[in-house]
C-alpha cells in the first residue's frame, strides 16, 4: 500500500513512483512552478480538462509573435505567417503520425473542425450523395456543441440522428462496443444508410476513454461512410496514431494538454484528394486550395496561437520523456489521487484507470443529494466561491430501482502544474460538507 504524506492509497502499482510537483527535488516540479507563476494561487485548479494551461514560455513566444505581426503587417503576411503555420503542422504530422502533412489543417478548436466535418455532410444532403433519412451516429456522451452541431447541419439538411447508450459508470471496453453495435443495426433498420460515425476518442462528461480503433474497424465492416473522431482533448492526453486509428477525420484541441494557448486544434483528413470538397466555414480568398491552406487564411485575425506549437514542444520537451512522460505521470498521478478520493469518501471510480488518460471520474458521497445538472453546477459553483476548488461535477440520473444510488461524480484532471495538496483541498472540502450534514437542497437558486 502506498503512502503520501500519511495517506494511505490503495493503488500500489508496477508503474514507477509519482513524480508529484510538491517533491521539490525534481527539475520537473521546478519548470512546472515557475512556468504556472500566473496561476491563482488560492484555487486548486484540478480542472485541466476544459480549458487546458499554457506556460510562461508559450505565453511569451505567442507575444513575441503578435508583436513581429504589429511591427510589419505586410511582411509577415507575405513572408512569414504560412512558413510558420506549414512548421505547426509539420509537428503536428509527426506528433499524431499522419502520412502527409497535407492532410493536417489548422483550425480554432475542436469545434470548428466538426463544422467542417458536419457542413460536409450537410452539401452531401443537399448536392443529392446523401438522401433524406440517412443516418448519422453519434454518442449519447457526444459533447453538447457538437451535438448542436450535427443538429444545426445534419438534422436541417434531411439526415436522421441515432444516439449510442452508454453505460456509466463504465467497467469494460466490451460494453461499449456492444452498445456501438446496437446503435448501427438501429441506424440500418428500414434499409437506411449510415452515412457518418461522430465517435468520441476521450468523452468529456462523463470522462471515459473510448475504444475508438474498434469502433472504426467496426464501422469499416458495416459500411459506414465515413467517422470523424471527435477527439477534443487526446493529444497530450492519450495516445494518438491517426494511421491506426483508421478514421477519415480526426481533430484534437492543444489548447487543452499540448500546453498551448488559445486557440489552437488540428483536423486530420486522411488521404485528402486535390480539389475535395471539404471547405472551411469561413470563406476567405485560398477557398478552393485545399482544407489546409483555406484554414490558414480566414481573414484579418490574430495567428499567434496557432504558431507557438514549436514553443510547445520545446516546452514539452524539458520534461523528462518529453510529451510521453507527462502522459504518463498524469495518469498515474490522476489514477492515484482519484483511488485515494473514493477510498477516503467510500464510494467508487466511474471507470477502470485502464478506460481513462489524465482525467478520471470520481464518485461523490451520496449523501450530497445531487439530483439535477442543476445541483450539479451549484455545488461546482459552491465549491470554487467558498472552498477555492474548481472542479467539473457530472449529474448522474439513478437507474429504476437502484438503491442509495451515486448521483454525482467529479472529473479530476491531473497536469504537471498540480501538486498533491490540490486533491487534499477538494478531499477535504467534501469531508466538511458532509459533515455539516450539506445537500444541494440547500443552495438557493
Ligand atoms: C469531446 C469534446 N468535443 C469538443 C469540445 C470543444 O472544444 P473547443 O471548445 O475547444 O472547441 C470539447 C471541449 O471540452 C470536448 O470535450
Amino acid at each position: 500500500m502506498a503512502s503520501i504524506n500519511g495517506d494511505s492509497i490503495s493503488h500500489t502499482p508496477k508503474k514507477p513512483k509519482l513524480s508529484f510537483s510538491s517533491s521539490s527535488s525534481s527539475s520537473s516540479s521546478i519548470i512546472a512552478q515557475t512556468e504556472f507563476s500566473h496561476h491563482d494561487p488560492s484555487i486548486a485548479r484540478i480542472n485541466n480538462g476544459s480549458f487546458g494551461c499554457c506556460p510562461a514560455s508559450v505565453i511569451a513566444a505567442q507575444q513575441q509573435w503578435q508583436l513581429n505581426y504589429l511591427r510589419q503587417p505586410d511582411h509577415f503576411y507575405f513572408n512569414v505567417l504560412k512558413k510558420g503555420i506549414l512548421q505547426s503542422r509539420t509537428i503536428i504530422k509527426h506528433l499524431v503520425n499522419a502520412e502527409h502533412v497535407d492532410e493536417i489543417s489548422i483550425v480554432d478548436n475542436a469545434t470548428t473542425a466538426a463544422a467542417i466535418v458536419l457542413q460536409n455532410a450537410a452539401w452531401s444532403f443537399h448536392e443529392g450523395r446523401f438522401s433524406k433519412g440517412d443516418v448519422v451516429v453519434m454518442l449519447h456522451y457526444a459533447y453538447g456543441a457538437v451535438k448542436k452541431s450535427i443538429e444545426a447541419y445534419v438534422t436541417r439538411a434531411g439526415g436522421k440522428v441515432i444516439e449510442v447508450n452508454l453505460p456509466f459508470p463504465v467497467t469494460s471496453d466490451d460494453e461499449i462496443v456492444s452498445e456501438f453495435k446496437n446503435a448501427l443495426e438501429r441506424g440500418k433498420s428500414d434499409g437506411n444508410r449510415v452515412r457518418l460515425a461522430v465517435i468520441d476518442h476521450v468523452t468529456s462528461m462523463p470522462s471515459v476513454v473510448i475504444p475508438v480503433k474498434d469502433l472504426v474497424r467496426i464501422c469499416r465492416e458495416e459500411g459506414v461512410d465515413q467517422v470523424f473522431v471527435d477527439a477534443a482533448h487526446s493529444i497530450g492526453c492519450i495516445d494518438v496514431d491517426v494511421k491506426e486509428i483508421g478514421a477519415d477525420f480526426y481533430t484534437s484541441n492543444l489548447h487543452k494538454w499540448f500546453f498551448c494557448p488559445p486557440s489552437v486544434a488540428f483536423l486530420y483528413c486522411r488521404k485528402m484528394p486535390k480539389g475535395s470538397n471539404l471547405h472551411h466555414p469561413v470563406v476567405s480568398h485560398e477557398y478552393g486550395n485545399g482544407l489546409a491552406v483555406e484554414s490558414a487564411w480566414i481573414g484579418t485575425r490574430d495567428y499567434s496561437a496557432q504558431l507557438v506549437v514549436p514553443a510547445a514542444l520545446e516546452f514539452v520537451n524539458r520534461f523528462e520523456g518529453g510529451i510521453e512522460g507527462i502522459k504518463k505521470r498524469n495518469h498515474d498521478a490522476v489514477v492515484e489521487m482519484g483511488e485515494m478520493l473514493v477510498k477516503a469518501w467510500g464510494t467508487h471510480l466511474g471507470s477502470p484507470p485502464d478506460m481513462c488518460g489524465s482525467m478520471i471520474m470520481v464518485g461523490l458521497p451520496a449523501c450530497l443529494g445531487i439530483s439535477s445538472d442543476v445541483d450539479a453546477l451549484k455545488l461546482r459553483t459552491h465549491l470554487r466561491d467558498h472552498f477555492g476548488v474548481e472542479v467539473p461535477i457530472y449529474y448522474r440520473p439513478p437507474r429504476d430501482g437502484e438503491v442509495g444510488p451515486i448521483t454525482g461524480y467529479a472529473r479530476i484532471s491531473h497536469q504537471v502544474y498540480n501538486t498533491v495538496s490540490d486533491y487534499y483541498k477538494f478531499r477535504d472540502a467534501v469531508n466538511q460538507l458532509v459533515d455539516n450534514g450539506f445537500t444541494c437542497t440547500l443552495l438557493s437558486e
